[in-house]
């Protein structure tokens, strides 16, 4: 299935299912970004809104884009805030937002369904204002070598999403390669515990003068 249909089908069930990894993120999302400020912000793969909720009163306006028309619709209706637009677009392609419009861009568990890093931050360079801050919060690649993936349960038992592994180099490499510099990185752990894989990985990147 392709993952805009798998989130279409996931939708229903997103925010209430048990997701460890949803719920780490959000306080991935929080503890990280309390630290920043913002005025513009641009959410990538913004789903049913989970991170919007929380930006909201520390931003002066929101564009979440996805490509899930489910996801969005939920979204939608649990957030009628007129600071926030929710747009339907496919993060693969050109992003239609003014360049230089945000600064801030945040993307919560969106960047393992994409190939392709470099387009992710040659865009996301495009649409930040000189010094705008990055923001990714992922699943750990050391949960992905052990076979972890986004997946939800069916009627028909569980579907698995289709996933990339990108490697902690990756994302540093293709950061620096289109005008960025590592601020913070960050591995999230369940309960806090370090005996285990983490579960997350984050990264704060600045777009450089
Ligand atoms: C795991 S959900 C995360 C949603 C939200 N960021 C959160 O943390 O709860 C991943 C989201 O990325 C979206 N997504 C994945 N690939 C995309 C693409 N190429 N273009 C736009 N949205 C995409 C999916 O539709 C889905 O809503």
């Amino acid at each position: 299935m392709s993952i805009d249909k798998a989130y279409n089908s996931w939708a229903g069930q997103y925010d209430t299912n048990e997701n460890k990894t949803r719920d780490l993120d959000k306080t991935s999302t929080i503890e990280t970004l309390s630290k920043y400020n913002f005025k513009n912000v641009l959410e990538l793969g913004c789903g049913t809104g989970k991170n919007t909720e929380w930006l909201i009163p520390k931003a002066k306006r929101i564009i979440g884009l996805d490509f899930s028309v489910e996801m969005l619709e939920i979204a939608k209706k649990k957030i009628l805030n007129p600071k926030v637009k929710f747009i339907k677009a496919d993060l693969t392609k050109d992003w239609e937002i003014k360049n230089q419009y945000v600064d801030l861009i945040t993307s919560s568990l969106t960047l393992e369904h994409i190939d392709d890093l470099n387009h992710i931050f040659h865009q996301a360079n495009q649409k930040l204002t000189d010094e705008g801050i990055f923001f990714i919060s992922e699943l750990h690649p050391f949960k992905q070598y052990s076979g972890s993936k986004a997946r939800y349960e069916t009627e028909n038992g569980i579907e698995e999403l289709q996933v990339f592994t990108h490697h902690i180099s990756d994302y540093i490499e293709n950061a620096e390669n289109n005008g960025f510099i590592l601020l913070e990185i960050k591995e999230w752990f369940d309960h806090k515990s370090k005996k285990e894989i983490p579960r997350l990985i984050s990264f704060v990147f600045q777009k450089k003068k």
